[in-house]
């Protein structure tokens, strides 16, 4: 069954037919998988062409998880890309403030120095959340406990629902869904949201028509709800329809963020012998002429090769670059695909294969920042040291974020928070897997990888602080 076996099948088809076009069959449907060689070509197709929402639509079923308004509207990636990417910066104090004080609402409080249990996915889960949730709905929203449970749960239910129709066919579908409690979860936390930020959408819309508001880069408005307000036009610009563009955005980040904090944490638990040369990392940011400021995330060259480290081993899905096919188009090689194919590469096995990765079976945290260094050294980066072997950089063989201009707008976000949440754990925690057991493995269900949600692990505080 797909299900059970997608990452085998999808590795042997690789193995066999690297260079080649090939078909799997899923128990809802059937996908193409195309070989590296088309890539550059697949992803500067336009949308009327090859359509990468709708193929996310088509894999989240759209119209069971209310996932289709990415078909009618572009707003939840407009916004990233135009508003929130450009204005990190400005926003870093803010969520340096919000970690702060989510740590001290759900970080288990200890003034010893013995350890304790805890379950990484639950607490970090939370702390993503309202990391997400200080930049979409600012600070007045982000602590409030309905926006956080939807902004976490609504995922959690949408992935329940998506799991179990999968195994089903299509024509299923429409009986099946009435009976799944996930299903009817999903619809409520969508309606919560509507009525938790309906009346402050409202309120901004009618300001913002008559002329008496706009937003300023301020701590109350520096935040995807009020940009939304701002930007929407035409079909997009109601509360309701903004209410839901933020759950979805509250989808795209924080299990995907989630899932890299709990994976670099367990990298990091397994291979200790990084832990120093980060903690020194982020003292000589600390004690540099500028001191610790918005732009240090960007300097800890050696934590950010970790996190791509990391998502190389265990990204979210071993499928990327999906796209529905809205017209027939033949590519330069001579191969045909028809209107409503629905294709993709097999990105995890591309970016593992021997070919692009040496020993890619070895966790190397400082892999991309060597890669960094040498190309510093032949001129080939800015003095910043940015370049195309960052964590939030994409390549012809690094696709966990997707790849040309459908990529991940919110890469850069994500970046930031895990970086900052790594920071404080760096310098003020130690942790250790339960006695006698090792790294937890990944499990995988369709093409996705999950951490497993009730997964314990031990922490204790030890002497150091946190730069912020
Ligand atoms: C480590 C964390 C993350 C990973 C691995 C990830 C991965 C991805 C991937 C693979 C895509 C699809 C690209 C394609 O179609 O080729 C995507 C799209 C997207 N992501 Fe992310 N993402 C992450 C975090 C975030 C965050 C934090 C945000 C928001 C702040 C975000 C917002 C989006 C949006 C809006 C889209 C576009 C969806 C569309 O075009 O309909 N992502 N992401």
């Amino acid at each position: 069954m797909f299900a059970g076996k997608a990452a085998n099948l999808i590795e042997e088809g690789y193995q066999k037919f690297k260079s080649k076009t090939y078909q799997l069959i899923r128990q809802d449907s059937s996908i193409v998988v195309l070989p590296l060689s088309l890539l550059d070509e697949l992803s500067s197709l336009p949308a009327k062409v090859a359509s990468p929402n709708s193929a996310l639509e088509h894999d989240l079923l759209g119209n069971y998880t209310g996932i289709n308004l990415i078909l009618e509207s572009r707003l939840h990636h407009s916004i990233i890309q135009r508003k929130l990417t450009p204005r990190l910066e400005v926003i870093t104090p803010y969520l340096e403030e919000e970690l702060a004080s989510a740590f001290k609402d759900l970080f288990l409080e200890c003034d010893d120095s013995d350890w304790h249990e805890f379950q990484p996915y639950q607490i970090f889960g939370r702390i993503s959340a309202r990391l997400t949730a200080r930049a979409l709905v600012g600070r007045d929203l982000c602590r409030d406990p309905t926006w956080n449970n939807i902004s976490f749960n609504y995922t959690e239910n949408l992935f329940r629902t998506i799991v179990i129709l999968r195994l089903f066919p299509p024509w299923l579908h429409p009986f099946l869904f009435y009976i799944l409690p996930s299903y009817w979860n999903g619809r409520s936390y969508l309606k919560s949201a509507k009525a938790l930020l309906g009346p402050k959408l409202h309120n901004f819309i009618t300001r913002n028509d008559n002329g008496s508001w706009t937003t300023e880069d301020s701590e109350g408005e520096s935040n995807v709800l009020a940009w939304l307000a701002e930007l929407a036009k035409g079909t997009d610009r109601n509360p309701d329809t903004l209410a839901h563009v933020e759950v979805l955005l509250a989808l795209a980040s924080v299990h995907t963020t989630l899932l890299r904090m709990v994976n670099v944490l367990y990298d990091l638990t397994a291979n200790p012998q990084y832990l120093e040369e980060l903690q020194l990392e982020i003292q000589r940011e600390t004690e540099s002429k500028e001191g610790w400021n918005n732009n240090s995330y960007s300097k800890l060259h050696k934590l950010d090769s970790v996190l791509r480290e990391s998502q190389r081993m265990s990204p979210p899905t071993t499928l990327g670059l999906k796209r529905l096919f809205k017209q027939s188009h033949t590519f330069s090689n001579g191969l045909y695909v028809s209107e409503g194919t629905y294709v993709c590469l097999p990105t995890f096995a591309i970016e593992n294969d021997p070919e692009h990765t040496e020993n890619p079976e070895s966790f190397d945290g400082l892999r991309a920042y060597r890669q960094k260094q040498q190309e510093s050294l032949s001129g080939g980066v800015t003095a910043s040291g940015a370049g195309k072997h960052d964590f939030s950089s994409v390549g012809r063989t690094v696709l966990s974020f997707g790849y040309g201009k459908a990529s991940c707008p919110g890469r850069f976000f994500a970046a930031l928070i895990i970086k900052m949440l790594f920071v404080k754990l760096l310098t003020e925690y130690e942790f250790s897997f339960l006695p006698n057991t090792k790294r937890p493995k990944n499990l995988m269900l369709h093409e996705f990888l999950f951490c497993w949600p009730w997964q314990k692990m031990l922490f204790r505080k030890k002497v150091g602080g946190c730069p912020f």
